[in-house]
């Protein structure tokens, strides 16, 4: 177990003061463009082969934090992926150290060409190898994703929603790389066959070493999988921990307030403490000067409006970071 930072020399991925903001245009001749913060400030270091989870509920900011890893936006900051500083003259370099694997398998992929020429596509456009080295390539990684040969003549409508998705994670691993930004990658699977992209995750984790930024809205799924967890509220990272501190001892409200609303179908939960979300809508980030999630905190104090509030280690560990004043570490 390591203590955040990690050094840059050391860490896959680092986001220092990262920062984006989208400028929104209102609808109407008259219409005045604004803009609006969605990701604030991110602080973060991945260890080589790590599997890390980015949850929070939706529109959040994660999928925007994930482009901004990518290089698909704009953002203020620095971000560097296994010592190179995102860029995006640097994009086709980069795009061999990280790769991204989105929710729906069917709209990644092209329904007029066959798997295999899919698959074989990012080493077309990287020159890499003859044409039959990419086609041993292509036949080794539709095995690593647990797909016969036989799949590269296939066509994307002859695929099931789990099969496509393997697919789209083989297009992922054709340029080997060190890191997988997966943005909900199960969350339009039934549950069973979502189960099993998540064991291939791990799978391709402990074969590859391969490290993992997995994005979801579910905690359950992200704590099944994952070494260390960050929730987000507002575009805020508001808790940080390892997968276990996050679960078992969560201490941001917002984060129990994620646990509490998992199912639970067993009579002990009827005497669990329940904290509730006390208002449904999201109020504008510039409204809320201090705290982001003072507006709906049950446990909300006089200072928490005000004040931003940093995210601290809690005392005793500190590897679990939690944003809130509550917590006594203004
Ligand atoms: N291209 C865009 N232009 C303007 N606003 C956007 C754009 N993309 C996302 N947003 C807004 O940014 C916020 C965060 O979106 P997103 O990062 O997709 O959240 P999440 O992935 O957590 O659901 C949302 O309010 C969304 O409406
Ligand atoms: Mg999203």
């Amino acid at each position: 177990m390591r203590v955040e930072p990690l050094s840059e020399s050391v860490a896959l991925l680092t986001l220092r003061n990262v920062s984006n903001t989208y400028i929104t245009q209102a609808y109407g001749i008259f219409g005045r463009k604004h803009k609006k913060s969605v990701v604030d400030q991110v602080d973060l270091t991945l260890a080589p082969g790590e599997l890390f989870g980015l949850v929070g509920e939706s529109g959040c900011g994660k999928t925007s934090q994930g482009r901004c890893i990518l290089g698909l936006i704009d953002y203020e900051g620095d971000i560097i992926i296994d010592g190179l500083r995102q860029d995006k003259r640097r994009r086709r370099e980069l795009a061999r150290k990280v790769q991204v694997v989105f929710q729906d398998p069917a709209g990644s992929l092209n329904p007029a060409k066959y798997i295999g020429w899919i698959l074989e596509e990012p080493l077309r456009i990287h020159r890499i190898g003859t044409k039959a080295e990419r086609i041993q390539k292509v036949d080794q990684v539709l095995q690593l994703v647990g797909l016969d040969p036989s799949y590269k003549t296939r066509k994307v409508h002859e695929l099931s929603g789990g099969q496509k998705q393997r697919v789209c994670i083989g297009c992922a691993l054709m340029l080997d790389p060190k890191l997988i930004i997966a943005d909900e990658a199960v969350s339009s699977l039934d549950v069973s066959v979502g189960a099993q992209i998540l064991n291939l995750f791990q799978d391709l984790h402990q074969r590859l070493g391969l490290a993992l930024v997995f994005i979801s809205h579910n905690l359950n799924v992200v704590y099944y999988l994952c070494d260390r967890i960050a929730v987000m509220y507002s575009g805020q990272i508001v808790e940080l921990g390892t997968a276990e501190d996050i679960y078992s001892a969560p201490a941001h409200p917002y984060t129990r307030a994620l646990l509490d609303a998992i199912p639970e179908l067993s009579w002990e939960s009827a005497d669990k403490p329940h904290v509730e979300l006390v208002l449904p809508v999201q109020l504008p980030l510039e409204a809320l000067p201090g705290c982001r999630f003072s507006g709906r905190c049950p446990w909300k104090g006089a200072a928490c409006g005000h004040s931003p509030q940093k995210l601290v280690a809690l005392p005793g560990n500190p590897l679990h970071l939690v944003r809130c004043h509550r917590l006594g570490n203004a």
